[in-house]
């Protein structure tokens, strides 16, 4: 799939406002592809298609996933908002012919994180944060952050993503809290992979 077909098809799928995100989040996800040396033109195409499930009905979503139960696994256990990242992955792979693993695992983690992020992964984490749109407090200092070390501005991410929810008192997902821990790991290691280029 082109970049120019994978617009043209969540164009058809999404609210004026969230295609506007989702041409935030490419702009972002190129940027940190850049700066990180990963390939802009795979982090363009998982960007655009990231949401491109997040207006499907509940009902649909449930029903990819028990069409395509050995890619979905538990995913219809799991908090429903983490739902349409999984989703669109599996449209991705079954329904529009991308065969990428790399973009699949970025489309379906982008709302959770994961245990042992790739780099792909992580840009297109950061990018949905911090897409030009998004004013939380503290977003211009992840902004900063993730140009700076990326392990370290997904850390603050993930942790602040932790925090909402307990907020907000919806459940947490387990996969969220791993992907947290092993991020911590790499920091509290010095990995710093991030400025190793
Ligand atoms: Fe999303
Ligand atoms: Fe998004």
């Amino acid at each position: 799939m082109t970049l120019e077909e994978a617009k043209a098809l969540v164009k058809s799928r999404l609210s004026e406002k969230r295609y506007r995100h989702t041409m935030n989040v490419k702009k972002m996800a190129v940027k940190l592809a850049v700066r990180y040396g990963a390939d802009p033109e795979k982090a363009a195409l998982a960007a655009i298609l990231h949401d491109s499930a997040k207006e499907l009905p509940r009902e649909e979503m449930l029903q990819i996933f028990a069409d395509n139960d050995i890619i979905a696994k538990n995913a219809a256990e799991r908090p429903a908002p983490v739902w349409h990242g999984i989703a669109a992955a599996i449209l991705c792979q079954t329904r529009w012919g991308v065969t990428d693993p790399e973009i699949l695992s970025a489309i379906a983690c982008h709302t959770t994180g994961k245990p042992g992020m790739s780099l792909l992964d992580k840009i297109i984490y950061m990018a949905d944060m911090t897409s030009a749109e998004r004013d939380y407090p503290g977003v211009e200092a992840l902004r900063a952050e993730e140009m700076e070390n990326l392990d370290l501005a997904l850390c603050h991410a993930l942790e602040r993503s932790v925090t909402f929810v307990k907020q907000k008192g919806g459940p947490l997902d387990p996969v969220t809290v791993a992907a947290l821990e092993d991020i911590r790991a790499v920091c509290a290691g010095g990995a710093g992979r991030a400025v190793t280029r």
